[in-house]
């Protein structure tokens, strides 16, 4: 059987496609010939990314909608059947900490909530709605879950939206024995900092340390949001044809390097030689 990238015929569900990560992934599943249905809360960034998806010729489906919302969740997957007739790939993009940094003892009962609502029970929603669309085109579905290198590392201070990220490894791997007997395959994909609207080390990270990327991660680089949306593309095609219940670590070999960094040597070394914390703050 030939293996290959193209997506045409198929359709696909971004949600929060309209920016970073998502809107990468979207463009990428456009251009190799899917049709593509986003579901974004931020109104300037669907018109934004409807534009910018048909002026390429792609077949696309822009729906301003909140995930976290049951309704608005439940209300996309008519619409999406209505025009495209079933669904084969769904990224289930959304997540945020927004910007909820600091001691776990302080959290409010609203900060608790609110990561909940949009890093998994968003997730939740849009996978359950999703599936009966999924399930209709027959074996072959792929669902992708986008999670973090935090969801197998801690994050200091930000403690919750790292547990809600650990729990997106849980999903997957369960999932996909709930599903793969009917040929759907479900994945995630733990990205290391991108470069985004959200996530900026272009601007959180001190001028003068910005040059040391190449010190803690051993690709040497931050991630852009291409690298997602490659493997989203495998993950999604029938490349990953035994692939299930994984989570892709996309992260320039940091995790692997762990607490492992260079010094200005170039020396690898784990002792905490950096004075400073190396952030804007
Ligand atoms: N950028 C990084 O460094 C990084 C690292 C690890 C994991 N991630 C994960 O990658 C995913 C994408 O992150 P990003 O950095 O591209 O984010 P981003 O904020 O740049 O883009 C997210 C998009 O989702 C939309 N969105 C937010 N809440 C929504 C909702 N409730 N309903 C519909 N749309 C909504 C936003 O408007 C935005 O367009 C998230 O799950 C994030 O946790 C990102």
């Amino acid at each position: 059987m030939m293996r290959s990238l193209d997506f045409t015929g198929k359709t696909v569900l971004v949600t929060g496609g309209g920016a970073g990560i998502g809107r990468a992934i979207a463009e990428a599943f456009g251009a190799n010939g899917a049709k593509v249905a986003i579901a974004e809360i931020d109104a300037d960034r669907c018109a934004a990314v409807d534009a910018a998806l048909k002026e390429k010729g792609v077949d696309a489906l822009v729906i301003e909608a909140d995930v976290r919302d049951r309704a608005a969740v439940d209300a996309l997957m008519p619409k999406i059947e209505a025009r495209f007739g079933g669904l084969d790939i769904l990224v289930n993009n959304v997540g945020d900490s927004l910007g909820i940094h600091g001691p776990f003892e302080f959290n409010s009962d609203e900060q608790l909530d609110g990561l909940y609502a949009t890093n998994l029970r968003s997730m939740f929603l849009v996978t359950r709605a999703a599936i009966p669309l999924i399930r209709k085109r027959g074996p072959g579905g792929s669902i992708i879950n986008i999670s973090s290198i935090e969801a197998f590392r801690a994050i200091p201070v930000c403690t919750v939206y790292s547990a809600f990220k650990h729990a997106i490894t849980g999903f997957t791997r369960s999932l996909s024995l709930e599903l793969g007997p009917e040929g759907i395959r479900v994945n995630a994909i733990a990205p290391e900092t991108t470069e985004t609207e959200q996530v900026r080390p272009s601007v959180l990270i001190a001028e003068e340390h910005r040059h040391h990327v190449d010190r803690w991660i051993p690709l040497g680089r931050f991630g852009e949001p291409e690298d997602a949306a490659g493997c989203a593309l495998f993950l999604a095609s029938d490349l990953s044809g035994w692939v299930t219940g994984t989570t892709i670590n996309l992260d320039g070999g940091a995790l692997a390097a762990a607490g492992w960094y260079r010094d200005p040597n170039q020396f690898w070394t784990n002792v905490p030689v950096v004075t400073g914390n190396g952030f804007n703050f």
